[in-house]
């Protein structure tokens, strides 16, 4: 990171005027090892403008005509000391008269050290800040009111912090003036936060007391708090380690523009977002997988031997090739996933709620693209950090989602590369920013390579969005759509118990479809054995068919022996929490032997088939399945009477007990 955001550049500038101690010596160098990035998040009230405004004040990086006008305005107030807030929040009247961008850059230093905070105004919309300014923060400044102490907000924060992998967090207890510069008061926070922070794993955590309105503990050290005997909050801010930035070294350019000033020239203007680049490296444009050579690295002062990660850079290449803004230059032998879908960590920033199905505008990289939400994996409780099923996230929801685009895109995992693997989403409509996300890695490599089929899409096949939504035909069905995984041994009564239950659902009303393990293997599975590579293929297979009749509406009953967990939970992951029911359909083995409908037992048994189930090939039972039926002791109508209820709790069928829904 040489040069700061583009957008800030004037207060910026004028504050590093005013107050870079550095400056002088031109160490180009020392700008680079000892900047920390950091962010700043409170409820209301807080006091964040308060503590920045300390900050800035204390370490005398404002002017003599912005610290005289708020000299000046506090007095007019009535305040009793210098009213800091007013310093913020008069820079960001100030900056919001030229940019639209919701996140507002201050720059001050040290002798020890410069920062960058990033400031976010706005009171309610606190998660979009924090996300937004943060992705390359080095530190979050959590801030909790004394009085109040551990709130949901200030969990979120430290939740989201974490999730962006900012190394450090301080949470900075404010107001400790409010409650007499009380010790227990203080502590007592410390204990409830440190407690979440373990659960959410954040890196290192740091607890100050202070008071940003009288100035304690914040640059000078507090007369008022004996009994604190750590670091200022300053003083940490200058001695807390700053790793380099994390570059895993892999080349991603994204090209911002394509400049072309004459006929013999053709440049791709843009920053790297990671690695190094070389004139006469092979690079791969992305999507269309064109390859060619750098020629050459240029900047305003001249060519470049090399270009490293955060330089901003016009790349010429060898040869003529189609490049337009939103690509990607990579490395052949360093190529980001391609793919029209992913799953992602998806913060909601927006006062309407997320709609699935209903297309967005992706700004991932200097890409746009459409994309909806197919899935709601799950939401994340703040409070306490379970995972709940949602239909939908309101402000504020931090969870899972999957996400397909319109076309096939280069990116990575935000935990490999936090620029490939970052992005937002933008409405359409009001083209508010609604919600920021955080790709997450696509499945384990095993069931990449046991599949003989990629779940990738060719980079030419095009995503065409449903057209008439699940919601919409569950509404008109009266039901919603579900899906019931039978797994067990051949012989166990998966095909018995799911007949009747079909019966039973179709009798009351419900759209349904059966998929049974034999039925498929005919025909669309028909090409398929039994070994362990097939039986996954085989389970895929199935497991798309079932997601389609599931996004048809209809309650989807499969019956495969699906003998592999992995395999299982890929099926499970095509659906929505909540949605998906493992029924592990259980008998002993010496019963399914005894009952043999198909004779297969006696035939395995003799060595005739090779690698049947239970004989001679596993079956990993589920460990938690969502239904467990004992088909040894009960009778598959009683079984089928519980599934029926089950589904009518869950809230998936209507309750009334005669309802018929074709009536
Ligand atoms: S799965 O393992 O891929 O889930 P699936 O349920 O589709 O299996 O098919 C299992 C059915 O195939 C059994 O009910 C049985 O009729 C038949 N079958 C034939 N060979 C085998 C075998 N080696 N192991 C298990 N089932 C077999």
């Amino acid at each position: 990171m040489t040069t700061p955001p583009v957008d800030q550049t004037s207060v910026m500038n004028r504050t590093l005027v005013m107050n870079n101690p550095l400056a002088d010596e031109g160490e180009e160098q020392s700008w680079e090892i000892d900047l920390l990035r950091l962010t700043t998040a409170g409820s209301v009230d807080d006091g964040k403008s308060t503590l920045i405004g300390r900050l800035l004040y204390d370490t005398k990086s404002i002017f003599e005509d912005q610290l005289e006008a708020i000299e000046r305005a506090s007095r007019q107030r009535g305040d009793e000391e210098v009213n800091l807030a007013l310093l913020t929040d008069g820079l960001r009247a100030e900056r919001e008269q030229n940019i639209t961008i919701d996140v507002a850059y201050r720059y001050f230093a040290t002798p020890k050290r410069k920062f960058i905070i990033a400031d976010t105004p706005g009171h309610i919309q606190y998660t979009r800040n924090m996300v937004t300014g943060a992705s390359t923060a080095g530190l979050a400044i959590v801030l909790v009111d004394a009085r109040k102490g551990v709130q949901t907000q200030s969990r979120r924060h430290g939740y989201i912090a974490s999730l962006l992998g900012i190394p450090h967090v301080v949470v900075a207890v404010n107001k400790m003036d409010l409650v007499d510069y009380d010790r227990n008061a203080f502590e007592s926070i410390m204990e409830e936060y440190r407690e979440f922070a373990g659960q959410v794993g954040i890196r290192e955590l740091t607890f100050i007391p202070i008071s940003a309105l009288r100035g304690d503990n914040v640059v000078d050290r507090s007369e008022n708090m004996p009994w604190y005997t750590g670091a200022t909050l300053l003083e940490h801010l200058e001695t807390v380690e700053v790793g380099a930035e994390e570059d895993h070294g892999e080349f991603r350019f994204p090209v911002q523009y394509v400049i072309r000033p004459h006929q013999d020239f053709r440049g791709l203007a843009g920053r790297l977002a990671s690695g190094t680049i070389q004139p006469g490296e092979p690079v791969l444009v992305l999507p269309g997988q064109v390859e060619t050579r750098v020629r050459s690295v240029e900047t305003a002062e001249g060519q470049l031997d090399e270009a490293t990660a955060g330089d901003s850079v016009v790349i010429t290449l060898e040869d003529e090739v189609d490049v337009s803004r939103g690509d990607l230059l990579v490395r052949p032998s360093q190529l980001p996933t391609v793919n029209a879908g992913f799953d992602a960590t998806l913060c909601w920033m927006d006062g309407h709620p997320l709609e699935t199905g209903v297309p967005y505008l992706m700004m991932h990289m200097t890409r746009q693209v459409q994309a909806y939400v197919s899935e709601i994996v799950y939401r994340t409780d703040i409070e306490t950090l379970e995972r709940t099923p949602a239909q939908t996230f309101s402000l504020n929801d931090i969870g899972r989602v999957r996400l397909v685009t319109a076309r096939p895109i280069p990116f990575d995992s935000y935990d490999e590369n936090r620029i490939t693997g970052s992005f937002i989403l933008i409405d359409p409509h009001s083209n508010a920013t609604v919600a920021a996300g955080m790709i997450l890695p696509s499945g384990s490599k095993e069931h990449e390579e046991s599949s003989s089929a990629p779940d990738a899409a060719s980079p030419n096949v095009v995503w065409e969005p449903w057209n008439i939504r699940r919601e919409e035909r569950e509404a008109a069905y009266g039901h919603q759509a579900a899906v019931l995984w039978f797994t067990g041994l051949s012989g166990s009564g998966k095909s018995t118990v799911a007949r009747l239950l079909e019966k039973r659902l179709f009798a009351l009303g419900c759209r349904t479809m059966l998929l049974d393990g034999d039925q498929l293997r005919h025909g669309l599975c028909g090409d398929l054995g039994f070994t362990e590579a097939d039986r996954s293929e085989n389970l895929r297979r199935a497991g798309e068919v079932a997601h389609l009749f599931f996004e048809s509406g209809a309650v989807v009953l499969g019956t495969f022996i699906s003998p592999y967990r992995a395999d299982r939970e890929r099926v499970r992951s095509l659906f929505p929490r909540g949605r998906f029911f493992e029924v592990h359909v259980n008998a002993d083995l010496e019963t399914c032997v005894a009952r043999d409908p198909k004779g297969l037992y006696a035939r395995a048994l003799s060595g005739a088939i090779r690698g049947f189930t239970g004989v001679d090939a596993p079956y990993e039972a589920p460990d938690a399945p969502e239904i467990r039926l004992e088909t040894d002791s009960s009778d598959p109508e009683v079984l089928v009477d519980l599934l029926v209820n089950r589904l009518r709790e869950e809230g998936l069928l209507p309750v009334a007990a005669e309802n018929n829904l074709h009536g």
